[in-house]
Order: C-alpha cells, then sequence, then structure tokens
C-alpha cells in the first residue's frame, strides 16, 4: 500500500511524496475536486456527517483536512470546535484562507500535522474524521493507532474513503473513468501529470472492505460498520474506541 506513491521517478518517501503533490495541486484542488466527482463527493460528505452527528460530538478532530471542506461540513454535527491538520503547508493555507472569508475562525482551526505524530495528547477529540485521506498516509496503522489514542472513551472515528466497485460492470465503467478521463483532465487542470494518475492506482492498491475493517479492528477501534455509497465507488467506516 505505501510503495503507491505519486512519483515514479523519485527517491523520496511516501509522505514527502504526497506533501508535495498537494501542495502542487493546492490552487486547483477544490475545483477539481468537485468536478471530477461531478458533485458527488459534496453528498457522499453530507450523509457521513449526518452518521456523525447522531453521536453528538462537541469536539472533531479533521486528520488530513486539507483546504477544509470536510471540517466545514462538520460544522452541521452540532461540534463546537473543529480542528484540521494536515501534512501539505499549501492546502492548509488555502483552508485558512477560506475559513478566515467564512468568518468561521472562532470555531474551526486548521494547521500543519501529521497523522502518523498528532500533536495532540491521548484522550483529546469526542471524534476523529478522516475524508479521503487514509489512502495517502505512509504507514496506515500508525495513522490508526494515532487516531485512536487522540480520541476520548467512547468517541468514534469516521472515514470516508474511496472503495471498489463490486459490481462488474459499474467497476467497468469506473475503471475506465478513473484510468482514462480523469487523469487526463486532472492533467490539463492541475499542471500536475503524476496527480490524478495516483489515485485511481491507489484506490486500486488500498484495502477496502472488510480489509479496512481489520486494519481498524487492529488499531484498537470496536463496534465498526461500513456504508458502502453510490455502487461501493466510496465508503464511510465508522468505528468506536469503547
Ligand atoms: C485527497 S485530500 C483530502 C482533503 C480533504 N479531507 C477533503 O475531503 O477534501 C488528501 C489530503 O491528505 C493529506 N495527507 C496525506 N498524508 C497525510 C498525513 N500523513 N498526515 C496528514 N495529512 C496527510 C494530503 O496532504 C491531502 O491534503
Amino acid at each position: 500500500m505505501s510503495e503507491i506513491k505519486p512519483y515514479r521517478d523519485s527517491t523520496a518517501g511516501k509522505k514527502e511524496q504526497v506533501a508535495t503533490m498537494f501542495d502542487r495541486i493546492a490552487p486547483k484542488y477544490d475545483f477539481l475536486n468537485h468536478t471530477l466527482s461531478f458533485g458527488i463527493d459534496k453528498i457522499w460528505r453530507r450523509k457521513a456527517i449526518r452518521l456523525i452527528a447522531k453521536y453528538t460530538p462537541a469536539t472533531i478532530l479533521d486528520v488530513a483536512t486539507g483546504t477544509g471542506d470536510f471540517a466545514i461540513a462538520a460544522l452541521k454535527s452540532g461540534a463546537k470546535k473543529i480542528t484540521g491538520i494536515d501534512i501539505s503547508k499549501e492546502m492548509v493555507a488555502i483552508g485558512q484562507d477560506k475559513i478566515k472569508k467564512m468568518g468561521l475562525e472562532e470555531r474551526i482551526v486548521l494547521m500543519t500535522g501529521d497523522s502518523e505524530a498528532i500533536q495532540f495528547p491521548d484522550r483529546s477529540f469526542d471524534a476523529a474524521t478522516v475524508a479521503f485521506g487514509v489512502r495517502n498516509f505512509e504507514n496506515l496503522s500508525v495513522g490508526l493507532k494515532e487516531l485512536f489514542r487522540v480520541l476520548k472513551q467512547g468517541g468514534i472515528l469516521c472515514v470516508l474513503e474511496f472503495s471498489k466497485p463490486r459490481n462488474p460492470l459499474v467497476r467497468f465503467g469506473y475503471n475506465f473513468y478513473s484510468n482514462n478521463l480523469m487523469p487526463w483532465l486532472g492533467r490539463k487542470i492541475s499542471g500536475d501529470p503524476a496527480a490524478y494518475t495516483y489515485l485511481p492506482e491507489s484506490v486500486q492498491g488500498f484495502p477496502d472492505g472488510e480489509n479496512f475493517i481489520t486494519f481498524m479492528r487492529k488499531s484498537g477501534f470496536d463496534k465498526i460498520r461500513e456504508y458502502r455509497l453510490t455502487f461501493g465507488i466510496a465508503t464511510i467506516y465508522i468505528g468506536e474506541k469503547v
């Protein structure tokens, strides 16, 4: 999983390459994100927030927050304070700007930070969220264990991530789109030839369904549920720290 990196010719580690890639595409990220997913990502995010809201968390840590879209959407859960961390300085800078313009600085704070060495003490948050981020972690187990550590007892982790559709017809259509059209469009718009080739490759190489649930369980999470979205193109996983 960690062998799938954005830049084939680079000898840098996955974390460094991922940070470089997101720094490069940051100015175009929001536009590309919503365009390439035809806006469906917004529906998936809303569904995840509705599931989180049931747990009425007062504090949320949004890991791999990027430009802060999930952190902003998470306000709808009723949380009082949302903290977002990301390894890409440029993504965070764009997110901070957005939050300032929206006048949300009192409730959302974004900063740089690494999922594999989270800068907060044990048992700091009621909920943790990761939207389209776990696939990019250099070491998934370390990241999940860190998320478990910073949650309070009774806290929940909500992960939203791409998965592999099981229906052969849907899989065929999805693979055609993500292996051909998406890299072409991504290259044209983002200016980084590797970024949108890495996306489908990293989805293919990433554990989904039961395999991802096993990673969560091994990291300490319990009562894990999965919600497959849009023919299984994405999945929401929720686990508890009991
Ligand atoms: C596809 S973006 C998702 C951003 C945002 N969560 C969203 O839903 O739009 C993935 C993000 O994961 C971040 N990331 C990757 N590895 C990370 C790590 N180890 N710690 C923190 N952030 C990481 C990247 O910098 C990037 O901003």
